[in-house]
């Protein structure tokens, strides 16, 4: 796995509001690229919840972060709404999901997308790279409005599809 790209990382990140977000999930984090610029912008009362299930990227990412408002999750990405209540929390701001969909069993994949709905405000944003445009069906089944960028500055290229939770 290539790690992305920083102009990928800042592309992900251009739509999250982080003077009022306190509340923002990250979801596989690989290497830490993209949790290292959430850290740099967070707010200094939020809490970031990052869940990594592979055993050596959670090691690592335990000896480089060490941060109080961080929450390392060792669990899959399906458990989202169980761990913000073991933490006392209610609903995320935003979802930062680097999670390869594309290969993802469908069920699993429909899973992790209701979870991650169910655990967002009311306008809370989901936002996902991919490598393809594949997945956009996916999101809208569950989204709703889906809006889609497009980086060339990252190998490979990416698209980034940022969700918006619909209000009911
Ligand atoms: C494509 S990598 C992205 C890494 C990094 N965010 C980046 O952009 O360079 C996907 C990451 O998702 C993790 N992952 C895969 N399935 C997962 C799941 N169900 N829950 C949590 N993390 C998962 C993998 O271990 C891997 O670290």
């Amino acid at each position: 796995m290539t790690p992305s790209s920083r102009f990928l990382a800042l592309k992900m990140l251009e739509n999250v509001d982080f003077t009022e977000s306190r509340i923002i999930i990250e979801l596989g984090p690989g290497t830490g690229v993209f949790t290292e610029k959430i850290i740099e912008k967070l707010h200094p009362e939020a809490h970031l919840l990052v869940f990594e299930l592979n055993d050596l990227f959670f090691d690592s990412l335990r000896k480089k972060i060490n941060d109080p408002r961080v929450i390392l999750i060792h669990d899959s990405a399906e458990r989202i709404t169980d761990h913000l209540a073991l933490n006392g929390l209610h609903c995320a701001d935003a979802v930062i999901s680097s999670l390869p969909l594309a290969n993802f069993p469908e069920e699993l994949k429909d899973h992790i997308l209701k979870n991650a709905f169910n655990s967002l405000e009311k306008d809370g944003k989901f936002i996902q790279f991919q490598y393809s445009l594949m997945s956009k069906k996916s999101l809208e089944n569950v989204f709703g409005k889906v809006s889609i960028a497009f980086t060339p500055f990252n190998f490979p290229p990416a698209f980034v599809y940022t969700c918006q939770r619909k209000v009911s």
